[in-house]
């Protein structure tokens, strides 16, 4: 049963229950599943008895002849399901971009209890116990001889401007448009002569280049795809045709509110631009990264869940006996001592009222105690390493992103300890390795509008995001945005290293110089994903070597020697 889930978990596909049956009541359901992914054309989010039958439908028409493949319609319906599979599995909640921490965070007085934990009438369930490490003899971390050296680039923390009105709209996309547009004009030649959208029609020139916003996309009866593109003067229709293949290909990638550049010709009634090249800002292929000259490594450690039933308390012990030098082979041992950084992209702890019926998931109920648990874990971290640590959608913070980092009494519960606490995107150094750190939640707007890019493929996601240099365009989607007067979900700038979490994967990929990482998690699968055969791939730390750039992941499945 399990290579079946994994034949279609593979391509993003997840396997209804009575849809696995029934391909379980098969003769040889091996093969009738290699039958299923030779004659599935597009792979959908969720695999429905109904695309069973239509395959068998067709093949049994076309028998004996080689064309036997049709692709399934994607239909509005399977948008749907998508979509409420998608927040379902990643429990995101309704979207309140306004609303504070404080309706979202229970603060109680730690010192009315004087022991941490649990008061009486919260549910026992396995909570995180305190391992008792101790400093071992002979074991010189080479990352203590080095000092931090850490600059934050670009972080909303303390600079938020918004507070909702109309007016902050409109600044945030003013904005966004006046910094992509920059970028393309300045970098990308094919639009050295951008003109201004009301000045199309006054023009007689045979290529026509324009900048604008993306107000609306859609394909139309006839297959073929109209983007409709606004600038500060006016709005332009533009249409990509069907039998364009590769402009049709760009044309299927644009949603909704993102900032692109096209080139194209007016149309014979000047009414349209037939789209010749959509162009995004890119990054040059020259791109060349920053190097560190000190030996030294940031790991990566996200969606750690502190809080949830799920939270994996054994492989993070490993973990932290590994990070102290207790466990692990002489070389597994040297890159410990190596960790300078440990970079955690969000969700730290499990949260509460996440979703609905939350608290039978949680081993700790209270955030502020989750809150707690994680510093007392992160306390067993060795003093020589600084931790970056950064909000996610669970985390006790406004949900609107930008996320600024987390309040003073949160903060506090880790007094005394090495940790930079940043905002949700956040840009910085360290030892002048330049890192964009996002928790990911708008992988699920980019794998849910973009048809060929899949929740399960964090990496494709972000090299998207890349080439378009924004974290999340479209408003109204899965990722609720805050109107600030700077966009600060635009990349203008190439990181050497670029993370995310959210998916709970653990992925390693490389664009155009560029490190991608989907950082893993520390939530084994909870019920909900167990339902929809999505498997996490948890318990795994991605870590950098700053001065070559080489990714190793460690693997804390497997038991440490
Ligand atoms: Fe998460």
């Amino acid at each position: 049963m399990n290579s079946i889930i994994k034949s279609f978990s593979e391509h993003g596909t997840f396997i209804q229950p009575d849809t696995l049956n029934y391909i379980l009541s098969k003769d040889d359901p091996k093969e009738f599943t290699t039958f299923l992914t030779k004659n599935l054309k597009e792979f959908p989010l969720v695999l429905t008895i109904s695309h069973i039958k239509e395959i068998e439908k067709l093949s049994q028409k076309v028998e004996g002849t080689p064309e036997t493949s049709k692709s399934i319609p994607y239909s509005p319906e399977i948008k749907k399901i998508q979509s409420k599979m998608l927040s379902e599995i990643y429990k995101i909640g309704e979207i309140d971009y306004n609303k504070s921490v404080d309706n979202d965070f229970e603060y109680d007085d730690p010192d009315k209890d004087d022991q941490i934990g649990f008061s009486e009438d919260e549910p026992e369930a396995p909570v995180p116990k305190i391992l008792d490490i101790k400093k071992l003899k002979g074991w010189k971390p080479k990352a203590v001889e080095y000092e931090p050296e850490i600059k934050i680039i670009k972080d909303v923390t303390g600079n938020s401007t918004c507070e909702g009105t109309t007016s902050d709209f409109t600044k945030l996309f003013v904005d966004r448009f006046n910094s992509l547009r920059k970028i393309l004009r300045n970098q990308r030649r094919e639009l050295a002569n951008v003109i201004p959208i009301d000045r199309i029609k006054k023009r007689d020139v045979k290529e026509i280049h324009i900048v604008g916003i993306v107000k609306d996309v859609k394909t139309t009866t006839n297959g073929h795809r109209l983007i409709e593109l606004e600038d500060d003067t006016g709005i332009a229709v533009c249409i990509a045709l069907k039998n364009d293949h590769e402009t049709l290909h760009l044309a299927n990638e644009v949603v909704l509110d993102e900032i692109i550049g096209i080139r194209g010709q007016l149309s014979r009634n000047r009414d349209l631009i037939v789209i010749q090249s959509i162009v995004h800002p890119d990054i040059s292929i020259q791109n060349s990264r920053h190097k560190a000259e000190v030996p030294l490594y940031a790991a990566f450690l996200s969606d750690i869940h502190v809080g949830s039933k799920q939270f994996m308390i054994d492989e993070w012990q490993s973990f932290l006996k590994w990070i102290n030098g207790q466990i692990g082979n002489s070389r597994q041992k040297d890159v410990a001592g190596k960790i300078k950084y440990l970079i955690i992209p969000g969700d730290v702890v499990d949260g509460i009222g996440i979703y609905p019926d939350q608290d039978k998931e949680l081993s700790i109920i209270n955030v502020y105690r989750q809150y707690e648990a994680l510093a007392q874990q992160l306390r067993l971290i060795p003093d020589h390493i600084t931790m970056i640590m950064q909000p996610g959608n669970h985390d006790a913070v406004r949900p609107a992103e930008p996320q600024p980092t987390f309040e003073k009494e949160i903060q506090d519960l880790f007094s005394g300890m090495n940790i930079e606490f940043v905002g949700n995107p956040c840009y910085f150094s360290v030892h002048g390795v330049e890192i964009l750190s996002y928790h990911g939640q708008s992988l699920l707007d980019y794998a849910t509008n973009i048809q060929h890019l899949k929740y399960n493929e964090p990496v494709e996601i972000m090299k998207v995001m890349l080439r378009k240099h924004h974290l999340a365009p479209t408003y109204g989607g899965y990722t609720p945005l805050a109107p600030e007067h700077i966009d600060y979900m635009v990349i203008d700038k190439i990181p050497d290293i670029f993370v995310t979490g959210h998916v709970h994967l653990a992925q390693i990929s490389e664009y155009r110089g560029v490190t991608l990482i989907n950082a893993s998690s520390w939530q084994a699968q909870t019920s909900y994903q167990k339902m929809l055969n999505f498997i996490p791939d948890s318990a795994k730390m991605p870590i950098v070597d700053l001065k070559n750039g080489i990714v190793t992941m460690m693997d804390f499945n497997k038991k440490l020697a």
